[in-house]
């Protein structure tokens, strides 16, 4: 049965006091995670020692990178390598954040060198693919998104598609406070599904996790989580409320 993942990316956010007491208030809720549920936090890179001391005995909670380089070493004043993540005990990678693509430039093929060199030492990547607004008004969100899975992860095996779990970001819904419905949510997660079932097999589609992100709050994720291809969520600004995250989490199927 595939995961249910309550993932928190704090982005550019926290000092490293402040991420220890959002943890501690987090881990102090006492949250049993049932077997096929799973909760990430993606904290900024100097603070991931920190987040895998602090979580190391909870079972299931996990820290995870924002972002890697595609290379394995060497003069890349400023990156951060898989190497380097895995030498931490980190088990997952965000990939492709919209703020990424759009900042930094990452483009559909350097997300695909990412995905390669995490898979290759055994991170699991977290991939984000979601549409701008113009794109959304236009009706044109399927082809789009389709075509970032298709140009970042369809070239991989059926075994490595299987390991990674996709995150649906809508760019519009990211910071707006404007949620995707329930049922735009679901619509796109199961035509995801579909190409991938296309491509690979309903099996393998089947065992995929796919998170909705954007503007996801306590308010709103037991009714988003309620569909049945929104396996959780990537959530930004809520993941910083340790009360919010932990109804985030307890929203998992
Ligand atoms: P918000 O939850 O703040 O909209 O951010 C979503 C996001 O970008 C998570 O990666």
């Amino acid at each position: 049965m595939r995961k249910q993942i309550a993932a928190a990316n704090w982005k550019m956010n926290l000092t490293l006091q402040q991420g220890e007491t959002l943890l501690d208030e987090i881990t102090a809720a006492g949250i049993a995670l049932a077997s096929n549920q799973q909760v990430i936090f993606a904290v900024p890179s100097p603070y991931l020692p920190m987040a895998e001391a602090r979580l190391g005995s909870f079972a299931d909670f996990d820290a995870s990178a924002q972002n890697i380089y595609h290379k394995e070493s060497g003069a890349y004043t400023g990156e951060i390598s898989a190497a380097m993540l895995v030498s931490l005990g980190i088990k997952f990678v965000v990939i492709g954040h919209s703020e990424r693509r759009e900042y930094f430039s990452e483009s559909n093929a350097d997300l695909a060198a990412k995905v390669d060199i995490a898979l290759k030492h055994e991170l699991t990547p977290i991939f984000c693919c979601g549409e701008p607004l113009e794109i959304r008004e236009k009706e044109g969100q399927n082809a789009y998104v389709a075509k970032q899975l298709e140009e970042s992860l369809f070239h991989l095996s059926a075994d490595d598609i299987k390991k990674v779990v996709i995150a649906y970001e809508p760019i519009w819904a990211i910071g707006t406070g404007r949620t995707a419905s329930t049922e735009q949510a679901q619509e796109i997660h199961a035509y995801l599904r579909s190409v991938i079932a296309k491509k690979y097999s309903d099996a393998v589609a089947g065992e995929i996790s796919i998170l909705y992100g954007g503007s996801v709050k306590a308010a709103n994720a037991v009714e988003l989580f309620s569909s049945p291809d929104v396996d959780g969520g990537l959530v930004g600004g809520a993941s910083l409320i340790p009360a919010e995250f932990i109804a985030i989490i307890k929203a998992l199927k």
